[in-house]
């Protein structure tokens, strides 16, 4: 009997900032796909795992409705869409799982430059155009502001010249968009980088393993990107106060020199960025022949 063939679908943003870094970290995961005609779909050809290129703010109904198993995407984004379930009586049906130090952007009010803001009190009666309108009714709520929010589905920065509205509510990342439009950030409301998101939907026994297999992956990708191998020689007796210098670190392996009793081989992994400062204090605390190397993969 044939078993019909398990894939599994992986929601990932078909034109924008985290584009590159998502299709990149999988590619990183080993995973090998060929694009469609229609660029919607890329087919997994080395694992069965298809990829399914659509617009960010659809990937958490996506994940949400089952289509696909997992998806990369803002923070922002996947807050927007457990308040609006959440606000329509419903519940999330995912969960994250990673955070993936890329998108890194947040959430802000902005105000046209001359625009008096000394605290959220000033938003009252106010008119606040805006793309995220559940995670600003959020805020405006828990801080007891009673204003109105205008929808915009995208170039939100334009509303106020336009007179559609007195504040914005809309990502900021380098800052650059805010000033091209006189406007300034005044408050931030949440904080957000790319996450991953799975489906709490019980999956069979082939896709799960599936599932789990990318996830081991990512995780093992994500470890290694800030993660060092450090080697150096020591003095015996600076050994514990080289081991602690070490960022990160489990116990260090040390390996005995040959024709050398008093000094030691230390090699660690580092699960932290290694600095100047951190080789500098390790060379003074009696480390000599420092080396840094990057580390390509790690299976934990
Ligand atoms: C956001 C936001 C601004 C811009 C800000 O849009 O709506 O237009 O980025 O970035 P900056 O501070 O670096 O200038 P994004 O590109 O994320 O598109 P989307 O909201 O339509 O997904
Ligand atoms: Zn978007």
């Amino acid at each position: 009997m044939d078993i019909p063939e398990q894939r599994i679908k992986i929601a990932v943003q078909k034109n924008g900032r985290l584009t590159e870094h998502s299709l990149d970290l999988l590619e990183r995961c080993g995973l090998r796909f060929r694009q469609s005609k229609d660029q919607l779909f890329c087919y997994g050809e080395n694992m069965p795992i298809d990829i399914l290129l659509v617009r960010d703010d659809d990937i958490p109904g996506l994940v949400h409705d089952d289509v696909c198993d997992l998806g990369i995407v803002g923070l922002n984004v996947v807050a927007e869409k457990r308040l609006e379930l959440g606000y329509a009586g419903k519940e999330a049906l995912y969960k994250q799982v990673f955070e993936v130090d890329f998108g890194h952007c947040r959430l802000s009010l902005a105000a046209p430059e001359g625009v008096e803001y000394r605290g959220a009190e000033d938003l009252n009666n106010r008119r606040i155009a805006t793309s995220y309108t559940n995670l600003l009714r959020n805020y405006l709520d828990t801080q007891r502001v009673n204003a109105e929010i205008v929808y915009f589905s995208g170039a939100v920065e334009i509303a106020p010249k336009l007179g559609k509205a007195d504040f914005i509510c809309d990502l900021v990342s380098t800052g650059g968009t805010l000033t091209a439009n006189s406007l300034r950030e005044v408050e931030t409301l949440l904080d957000s980088e790319a996450v991953i998101i799975q489906t709490l939907k019980p999956l069979a026994a082939g896709k799960q393993a599936l599932v789990d297999k990318i996830l081991k992956r990512l995780d093992g990708v994500l470890q290694v990107r800030e993660s060092k191998y450090i080697m150096l020689n020591a003095p015996k007796a600076a050994l514990d106060e080289i081991s602690a210098l070490l960022p990160g670190s489990e116990a260090p392996t040390v390996v005995p020199l040959d024709g050398s009793d008093d000094r030691v081989a230390v090699h660690a992994v580092c699960r932290e960025n290694v600095f100047w400062e951190t080789l500098e204090n390790l060379k003074a605390a009696g480390a000599t022949s420092l080396l840094v190397l990057p580390i390509e993969k790690m299976l934990a």
